[in-house]
């Protein structure tokens, strides 16, 4: 008999069935067990009687958690004993033969509620276990329909989706590098990528016009309630558009998704706040508009200043080095005159006060590009070493070109109603950057640091 889901069998109703699942409760009534048993698909009730004495002996030894199968018919329950709480509520499945697939020994953090009060180090110690309740399958299914619907539209929109690599050079996005040793060439590093960023930018110049990637992006940052070591962007970029152009690419994609996931959108179109306004109103340039708890708020703020002052007194980019100057701008930046009043080309999309996305149109020159290094502090041949692959390609023929990367974790949260990212990544690391269930960080063996030259000197500072 092939095995059907709980969903599946409880609408066969007087047929005979097997399901296989978790005990999610047990209650006894005189000589009579009831079992929950839940699966993927929902939960049903499974009946057993001292009649089936072969399964009644397995059933008398099963508790919480237990794995099993039941081969039983669907029957209609008496009036009185329908559960209208739940979907599988009419029926229940009297057992005729069960087996233990897989015994459980009593669980090391309970899944009844919503789990926000267990200790976050547990939980994630035991995330396949803190996975089984309700609200976090309901999540990663949230997360997979999100997927799937944005692949649809950006499909529909003609955009191409393509991966990039993440072992590869340093790209400024703000944060600290994750670096791995290179075995080949020992004492060089690649970096993790902190975004596709310049690969994108390479992929306008191959004349490829509308990229996307559901990309993992890695940062060595401070870790807080938005942010993880690696996450995932919805990364996009387009050629030969403005402004407006991706804003409204990104504004479509967004009322596609939230439509299709049936949440409501408070204002639309997006309202479009300047930075100066929101510094000025909202003392935050990711201001919370929300005045129903249960709707969307987006805003878009525009017209950030291209540069930031460093404690050194010198500048660094506010978005990215390579986010390009308002046209009126450009000759200041060239002349490098009224530094921290030059405004950017960048836009930030806002959620309920959390910052969703973030863009800009780019620098397509290489002059424009090298100066905008310049005036970031960086040094010619730290400009040639870094990034002399990019300015070099724009001497080939560059598309006027801009995007957006969509920090899908924060939207699916969002979406969700959750605080926290973790609540919707399947296995996230914990505040202190430990990773779920597989104990990393952990120490490298002897042979490994020896095949890539490397040496630990704290430890041996330690002996
Ligand atoms: P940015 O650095 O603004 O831009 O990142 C884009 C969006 O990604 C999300 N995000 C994060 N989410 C979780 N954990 C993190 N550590 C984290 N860091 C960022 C945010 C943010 O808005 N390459 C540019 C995009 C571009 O210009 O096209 C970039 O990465 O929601």
């Amino acid at each position: 008999m092939a095995r059907l889901s709980i969903s599946e069998a409880s609408k066969k109703q007087g047929e005979k069935v097997e399901i296989a699942g978790w005990i999610n409760t047990r209650r006894n009534h005189g000589k009579i067990i009831f079992f929950d048993v839940r699966d993927a698909s929902g939960l049903v009730q499974v009946v057993v009687t001292p009649k089936e004495e072969e399964s009644y002996k397995v059933a008398e030894k099963l508790g919480s958690e237990d794995v099993i199968s039941v081969v039983g018919t669907v029957n209609k329950r008496p009036a009185e004993n329908i559960n209208k709480e739940i979907e599988t509520g009419e029926i229940e499945i009297v057992a005729e033969e069960i087996n233990l697939i897989g015994k459980a020994v009593a669980l090391p953090i309970p899944i009844e509620g919503d789990g926000y009060d267990v200790e976050e180090s547990i939980r994630f110690k035991y995330r396949y276990i803190d996975l089984r309740r309700p609200r976090l399958q309901k999540n990663l299914k949230l997360r997979h329909q999100i997927v799937k619907v944005a692949r649809a539209f950006l499909d529909s929109e003609g955009f191409t989706e393509i991966e990039t690599p993440y072992l590869s050079k340093t790209t400024p996005e703000g944060a600290r590098d994750f670096l791995v040793p290179s075995r080949l060439q020992k004492g060089k590093f690649y970096a993790l990528a902190q975004s596709p960023q310049q690969y994108k930018q390479l992929l306008m110049i191959a004349g490829i016009e509308k990229y996307y990637q559901f990309a993992r992006c890695f940062r060595d940052e401070d870790l807080r309630a938005d942010r993880q070591f690696e996450h995932t962007q919805i990364d996009i970029e387009m050629a030969f558009v403005k402004r407006e152009d991706v804003m409204s690419a990104v504004e479509r994609l967004i009322t596609f998704v939230v439509g299709k996931i049936g949440k409501k959108i408070e204002k639309k179109p997006f309202p479009v706040l300047t930075y100066k306004e929101v510094m000025e109103k909202y003392k935050t340039d990711r201001p919370n508009l929300n005045k129903n708890k249960a709707d969307l708020s987006f805003a878009w703020v525009v017209d950030f200043p291209l540069l930031e002052k460093t404690d050194e007194g010198g500048y660094t980019f506010a978005h990215n080095p390579f986010a390009a100057p308002k046209p009126e701008f450009v000759d200041s930046l060239m002349k490098e005159k009224e530094l921290a009043n030059l405004q950017s080309l960048q836009y930030d999309l806002v959620c309920n006060g959390a910052e969703v996305a973030g863009g800009s149109i780019r620098i397509h020159e290489p002059e424009v590009q090298r100066q905008a290094l310049r005036v970031m502090g960086y040094s010619d041949k730290r400009i040639d070493d870094e990034f002399g692959h990019l300015l070099a390609a724009y001497k080939y023929g560059a598309p006027v070109h801009g995007g957006i990367a969509v920090g899908f974790d924060r939207l699916v949260s969002v979406i969700a109603g959750e605080e926290n990212i973790r609540e919707v990544i399947a296995f996230p690391v914990t505040s202190g950057g430990q990773t779920s269930v597989m104990d990393a960080p952990s120490e490298a063996n002897p042979e490994q640091l020896k095949d890539l030259g490397l040496k630990i000197i704290e430890k041996e500072e330690k002996k």
